[in-house]
């Protein structure tokens, strides 16, 4: 098993009947004590973030429809009773930044959140104003972590996110990208800018990151936030057609998610992985993928082979 942040055994099962009796409030209030769940640094502060986090691109893009929406909320609330806090979203995701805002209004605004939006325009002068439409979107005072969506216009808009780090009304800048597009110009941007975070698609098919972009994620001191786990539920609706192998025991899994949840995060340099869902079932066990032990190197490998051969 890898080493993690978890405590002594003790310390553990305290910490267990803590996130059980947090499994069954709507939300994680302020002042509640941390459920239970593997906890990654980001390098540039040293503050701890919950290693599985949540996307909301088309699963939260449900328009104005009341009950989607509240089903929506639904999701988020367990999602913060499990533990966990970063929600990824952008404006390009139609009504999702809305329908986070509306969940976030519905649960009282939790103080665990740690919002991540992204400024997705092509004019550098036109990205306060969509910042700010962001913003209110969500309802929050101001957004955790920035990101460039897909590096568009990427040099204007990082001037942009910098200047607002320094004036304190933002916390963490980062760019992003997705199933391997513009890895090379990715590494390029990250070997000279001053960024906090960088996103990528990363999961047990989709591996290329681990030549590059990861190791320099950790050399550069940046915190890896991990899109596409499932590669947008393809590959969770194809191994649900076959048994959990033996090994998933070894490491806790009950469900195939998360096994490949928990091998993304056995990667050292992972700070966050961020499936999407519209269930509450789901979301629960994609928290509690980061509750128990990680493959080792040998189990890794395992995996990846019996993925591949699906
Ligand atoms: N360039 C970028 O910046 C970029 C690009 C791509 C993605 N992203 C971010 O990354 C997030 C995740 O990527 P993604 O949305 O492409 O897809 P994903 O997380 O790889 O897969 C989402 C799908 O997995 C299913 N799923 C989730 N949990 C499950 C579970 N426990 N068991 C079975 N199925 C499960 C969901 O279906 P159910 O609803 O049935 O659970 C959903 O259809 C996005 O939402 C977005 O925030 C960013």
């Amino acid at each position: 098993m890898m080493a993690n942040e978890a405590t002594s055994r003790r310390g553990m099962l305290r910490m267990m009947a803590t996130a059980a009796a947090a499994a069954a409030l709507p939300y994680r209030r302020a002042g509640a004590q941390e459920p239970m769940v593997l906890t990654r640094r980001i390098p540039a502060s040293g503050e701890a973030m919950p290693a599985v986090g949540l996307g909301t691109w088309i699963t939260f893009n449900v328009g104005n429809d009341p009950r989607a929406r509240d089903a929506c909320a639904e999701v988020m609330g367990a999602f913060f009773a499990s533990g966990g806090r970063l929600i990824d979203s952008s404006p390009m995701y139609g009504s999702s930044q809305a329908v986070v805002g509306h969940g976030l209004r519905r649960l009282a605004e939790p103080a665990a959140l740690f919002s991540a939006d992204k400024v997705w325009i092509s004019s550098g002068t036109r990205a306060p104003a969509q910042i700010e439409t962001s913003r209110r979107a969500w309802g929050v005072p101001r957004f955790d972590l920035l990101q460039v969506h897909n590096l568009l216009s990427w040099e204007e808009h990082l001037k942009t996110l910098l200047a607002m780090k320094a004036e304190g009304r933002l916390r963490y800048v980062g760019i992003t990208t997705s199933e391997g597009r513009r890895h090379g110009e990715f590494e390029r941007i990250m070997g000279k800018e001053p960024l906090d975070f960088v996103q990528f698609t990363y999961n047990v098919l989709d591996r290329e990151a681990e030549q590059r972009l990861l190791p320099l994620a950790r050399e550069r001191g940046m915190a890896v936030i991990v899109n596409r786990p499932f590669r947008q539920g393809e590959l969770t609706e194809r191994l649900a057609r076959h048994p959990l192998p033996g090994w998933a025991k070894e490491i806790g899994c009950t469900s195939w998610a998360q096994a490949l949840i928990k091998f993304i995060l056995a990667h050292p340099d992972v700070t966050c992985v961020i499936p999407a869902t519209t269930r509450v079932d789901h979301v629960r066990e994609n928290l509690a993928a980061a509750r128990a032990p990680l493959p080792d190197a040998a189990l890794r490998a395992r995996i990846s082979a019996d993925v591949a051969r699906l």
